[in-house]
């Protein structure tokens, strides 16, 4: 497998497609994740992801590491004007500020670390169920819509019954739920709840952290030596295939432009089925039902 070239890369940037949400914004469908990347690590990593073409960057005030992402907007002169517009910049609420009043203040203090003016989304973090606070945090968020700081709100990690309540509490519906998505955890329920909402999803952990790489007894390898791709290729293809917006990390230049290098190879039907086929049990990250994020 060869690494693409600058200009296949500046390519596949410049068509890469964009998913319509219910909100009318379009999110391109594939992001840089910096989760995991420390503060003073990440600056360079964003960079060069910005460098190699990608137009979409996932961070939360949970990565603690919005401040680095900032430096690397100031610096590449993607904070401000067309180079701006041109960004999509997600943002996630720590799930210890929701409720009204501490969700705008956390709000305040992400937007000054990450040195813009708005984002383009910003997301609940988790639903914490156990202390439910979003349809007053959805409250913060429409304010900030509103002020056009915030363009596309968004939840991650929700089941049905927590867009149901969300829901019934606000009367919206979000534009993307990010959930754990990845060969062998399809989370097809959610999934289909989503889709039949007009609710975009978006696949987090989408190699899941990687293991995924090696899933199915080399079903993924087999079908990467068939096209003279990587495995991490032919997952984020089945991906793109089905239309889910991916936000894979990476803090390697060269594995970063080969994730953002899917349009060059098609999955057969076949294969699109051999991997629809490796779903199952093996959640990478937590449970939404118990989890916070802090
Ligand atoms: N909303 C949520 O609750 C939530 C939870 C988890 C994640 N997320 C978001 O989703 C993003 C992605 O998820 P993730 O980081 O958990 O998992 P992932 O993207 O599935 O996997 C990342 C791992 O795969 C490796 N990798 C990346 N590209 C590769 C390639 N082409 N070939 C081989 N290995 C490759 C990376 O290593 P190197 O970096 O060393 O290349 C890293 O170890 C996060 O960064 C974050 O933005 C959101």
């Amino acid at each position: 497998m060869s690494e693409p070239s600058d200009l296949v890369v500046a390519a596949a940037a410049a068509t890469m497609p964009r998913i319509r949400l219910n909100d009318g914004n379009r999110i391109p469908q594939i992001g840089l994740g910096v989760l995991r990347i420390d503060d003073e690590g990440v600056t360079p990593v964003v960079k060069a992801a910005l460098a190699a073409g990608y137009r979409h960057i996932d961070g939360a005030a949970g990565y603690n590491n919005e401040a680095g992402v900032g430096r690397a907007l100031a610096e590449t002169g993607f904070n401000k004007g067309r180079r701006r517009r041109n960004l999509w910049l997600t943002t996630k609420l720590r799930d210890s500020e929701q409720g009204y009043d501490s969700a705008l203040k956390a709000f305040d203090d992400s937007l000054a670390k990450l040195q813009v003016d708005y984002v383009d989304m910003y997301m609940i973090h988790w639903p914490t169920p156990f202390n439910w606070r979003s349809g007053d945090t959805w409250k913060a968020f429409v304010k900030l819509r509103k002020e056009e700081r915030v363009k596309t709100l968004g939840v991650c990690n929700f089941l049905p019954e927590h867009l149901e309540r969300l829901h019934d509490e606000t009367g919206e519906w979000p534009a993307i739920n990010q959930i754990e998505l990845h060969p062998t955890w399809q989370q097809r329920n959610v999934v289909e709840f989503c889709k039949e909402r007009g609710i975009a999803v978006e696949a987090y952990s989408p190699m899941a952290r990687g293991a995924d790489l090696n899933a199915g007894d080399g079903t993924i390898e087999r079908i990467a030596k068939a096209h003279n791709v990587s495995p991490a290729q032919v997952i984020l293809r089945w991906h793109i295939e089905n239309g889910t917006i991916i936000i894979p990390k990476s803090v390697h230049v060269a594995r970063q432009k080969e994730n953002l290098d899917l349009f060059g190879f098609a999955l057969t039907l076949e294969e699109h089925a051999a991997i629809d086929a490796l779903d199952g049990p093996k959640r990478a990250g937590h449970d939404p039902l118990t989890f916070t994020y802090a």
